[in-house]
């Protein structure tokens, strides 16, 4: 006699998915990935990472070297850490770094980004810059892993154990993490003011609030919108700064477990390129930044938005609460609430995550577990 129990039903937590159940996770992914990282008067704290200070003083460069969701990531804090800290930050996809001959001295931090730790990869990368005598911090999901193991410093990011092969709370858990260094960096250079440092942890710790948001408030129309498009054979993604990395993510996604044709490219590319392939019905999906400040980004994204409509695209779009130009142009919005233009990764991505799984399940798919993937990858 056998008791008929799914060991992984009990695990899904009533979610019909790891997918699902992950993406609900994405704001405590956040919360717990600050908590504890910053002292009562809101100065970051990360002795964890036991690098002295004038060490970290001295970096002139960084380098993040990850594969996937995770060089994603490191391509938003790319966006911040330079303009928070001033130095230059070079993201590289970890199987083609160490082919290269980087340039790499004991002032040059390599920061590994992965989400499992095992990613061969990006271990391998790790062990060169080692090699070089380059100082090696791993941002980290998976405690006790080789590559936190091999690192000289670890920040773990508290997403919890992430199941699903297609990476979600936890990619939002990196990109905090790697915030957090650039503030810390910032802080012990003084390349930034105290209070706007405090400003910006403040910021982060809205953002769990503002990711729920979408969660209740978007569900209904990205999945509306995910059974109009069910018959889709390719995606277009389009962003522009820090919408860039979103556009590829969000991409990467839909392609990883939708099995659809994608690509995600900076907007500014649209002409030298990719506008060809846009003709009548093609989807495609646009990051909008904010246009408070008068922010000049966010009309040149608008008139790429026009470029594609002239040509007849479907256009569906993330853009902030309010904006009269996304209302006029698109055909379909995801709403954000407003955040600072460097946060809003953290919540453009949460619709693109949901709409690549309501996209997966419309056809039926196994969406833990897309064909020709594994999880982590340990093989190079
Ligand atoms: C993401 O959805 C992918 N499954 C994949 O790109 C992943 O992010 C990549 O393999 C890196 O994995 P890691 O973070 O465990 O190193």
């Amino acid at each position: 006699y056998t008791i008929d129990w799914d060991a992984s039903a009990a695990e899904k937590g009533g979610w019909d998915s790891f997918m699902d159940k992950e993406i609900h996770e994405d704001p405590a992914a956040v919360s717990n990935t600050l908590l504890g990282r910053y002292d009562e008067s809101g100065d970051l704290d990360l002795d964890e990472v036991h690098i002295d200070e004038d060490v970290f003083r001295q970096i002139d460069k960084i380098i993040v070297v990850a594969c996937g969701t995770a060089s994603y990531a490191g391509l938003v804090a790319k966006y911040a850490i330079e303009h928070w800290v001033r130095i230059p930050v070079e993201v590289e996809l970890a199987h083609e770094f160490r082919y290269r001959d980087p340039i790499l001295t004991p002032r040059t931090l390599v920061v590994a980004i992965s989400q499992s730790g095992e990613t061969m990869d990006t271990l391998m990368a790790l062990r060169h810059a080692r090699e070089q005598g380059s100082r090696v911090l791993a941002i980290c999901n998976t405690q006790g892993s080789t590559i936190p193991r091999e690192s000289d410093a670890v920040l773990y990011t508290h997403a919890g154990p992430e199941v699903a092969v297609a990476s979600t709370k936890a990619f939002l858990a990196q990109i905090v993490a790697a915030y957090l260094l650039g503030l810390y960096l910032a802080q012990v250079k003084g390349t930034m003011y105290r209070d706007e440092i405090h400003q910006t942890i403040d910021n982060l710790k809205d953002m769990p609030a503002k990711i729920q948001k979408v969660l209740d408030r978007q569900a209904d129309v990205i999945n509306q919108t995910a059974q109009r498009m069910s018959k889709a054979r390719s995606f277009l993604f389009l962003g522009r700064h820090v919408g860039y990395p979103v556009a590829l993510e969000g991409a990467l996604k839909l392609k990883e477990i939708a099995y659809i044709f994608t690509e995600g490219f900076a907007a500014g590319e649209l002409k030298h390129g990719p506008i060809a392939l846009v003709e009548p019905g093609e989807p495609v999906v646009v990051i909008v930044p904010s246009a408070r400040g008068r922010n000049v980004l966010h009309d040149k994204v608008i008139s790429a938005i026009e470029e594609v409509k002239a040509r007849g695209a479907f256009t569906i779009v993330v853009a902030e609460e309010g904006d009269p130009d996304a209302d006029r142009y698109a055909d379909v919005v995801f709403w954000r609430p407003p955040c600072p233009t460097l946060l809003s990764p953290l919540v453009d991505v949460v619709p693109l995550q949901l709409f690549a799984l309501d996209m997966a399940r419309l056809k039926g798919l196994d969406v833990d577990k897309p064909r020709n993937l594994a999880k982590s990858v340990t093989v190079e």
